[in-house]
Order: C-alpha cells, then structure tokens, then sequence
C-alpha cells in the first residue's frame, strides 16, 4: 500500500516539521502570535495549490470542491484581524505530473490529522477563534482521509510510489525550510 510507504517513510520529516510547529504554538502569547503562525500556512499551502493545481482536476480527486484549502486559512487571518499582504513567497517542490501533485497533496491533506491536536493546544492559551483550518473536516476527518488514500491507491502506478514519496518528503522539507523565511 502506498500509504503505509509515504507514512514510513516520511515519519523522520513530518516529525521534524511537528516540532517546529509545536514549538511555535507554545509560544502564542495572544491572537497575533496565532495570526504570524498562520501566515506561514497561508503562504506555503497557497503557493503549493498552485503549483499542482494545474494536475488535479475531478476525475482524479471528485470530491476536490469538498476539501480544505488555503482560503480557510486566508479567512482565519483575517478573522483575527490581520491581513495577507507583503507575504513572501515560499519554495515549494516543483511539481510537473500527477504522481508529484498527488505527493504533495498527502502532505497537505494529511496535516489535517494534526489539526485537531493544534486546536486543543490553542484553546489551552485561550484561542478559539480564527480555527477553521485546524479543524479540518471535524466529524468527517476519517473518512475524507480515506477517500483520499483511495484516490493515491487508483491514480498511482507500482512504478512512480517513488516519486509519490519524494515529493511528499520535499513538500515536508520545504515547508519546514519556510519557517526560517518570513
Ligand atoms: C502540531 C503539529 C502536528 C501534530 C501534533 C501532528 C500529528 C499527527 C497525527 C496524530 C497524525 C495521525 C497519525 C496516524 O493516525 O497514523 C498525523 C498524520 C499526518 N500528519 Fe501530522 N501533525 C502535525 C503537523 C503536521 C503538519 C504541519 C503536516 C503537513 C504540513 C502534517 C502532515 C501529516 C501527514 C501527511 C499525516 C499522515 C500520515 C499517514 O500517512 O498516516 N502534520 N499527524
């Protein structure tokens, strides 16, 4: 199963990335503090649908209306009463067929598992507002996952797992990296 190789294989980036965000999450002192940390989001995860939007389109990913983007985090900004401008432009993977969109899809898909986790860490610091990202699919979590992984299990061939899982391991790197640019 392709997942089970993105998952193993991606374990030592996706918790190297965890950290940095736990990180900042620990240091939120108030909602302008949260606003700079979605802001890193934004700017990766709006950069990034770009780029593979181009190879995703409803007969490989149906229900794409349906799933969380970089919109939820531009109106979680703004709802904190911040704006989007002057925001830099991350690296992100280059992405030119679906095998790569598909690997960087994971990542952004995937990170709503830790979401929910983040939002408990927030409301500890008294923020409950402006997390419409973090929530991601509430109820519906599990299943959007699975629908998911079922469109990675029907759109990627034995040959091209590997390039499944080194842009997945890219698009981890890479937002990682971006923390150290705004
Ligand atoms: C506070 C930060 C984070 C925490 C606590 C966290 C936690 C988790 C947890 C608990 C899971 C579910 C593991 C499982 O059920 O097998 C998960 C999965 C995942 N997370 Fe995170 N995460 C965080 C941040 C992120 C970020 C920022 C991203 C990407 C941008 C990300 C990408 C993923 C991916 C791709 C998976 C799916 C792994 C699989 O294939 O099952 N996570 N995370």
């Amino acid at each position: 199963m392709i997942q089970d190789v993105l998952r193993d294989r991606s374990a030592v980036a996706h918790r190297q990335l965890e950290k940095i965000v736990v990180s900042r999450l620990k240091a939120i002192k108030n909602k302008e503090d949260y606003a700079d940390l979605l802001k890193y989001f934004y700017a990766y995860f709006s950069r990034l649908e770009q780029v593979i939007e181009p190879y995703l389109n409803e007969d490989i990913l149906p229900d794409k209306a349906k799933r969380r983007n970089s919109k939820f985090l531009a109106d979680d900004i703004v709802s904190l009463g911040q704006d989007l401008d002057e925001l830099p432009i991350p690296v992100v993977p280059e992405i030119s067929n679906v095998c790569q969109a598909l690997g960087a899809l994971y990542v952004m898909e995937g990170s709503v598992m830790g979401g929910s986790v983040i939002v408990q860490m927030l409301a500890k610091s008294g923020i409950t507002k402006g997390v419409s990202f973090f929530s991601g699919y509430g109820p519906d979590t599990g299943s959007m996952w699975e629908s998911f992984v079922a469109v990675l299990n029907q759109n990627v061939p034995a040959s091209e797992q590997y390039l499944v899982v080194e842009t997945a391991m890219d698009t981890f790197h890479c937002f990682a990296l971006s923390f150290n640019e705004i």
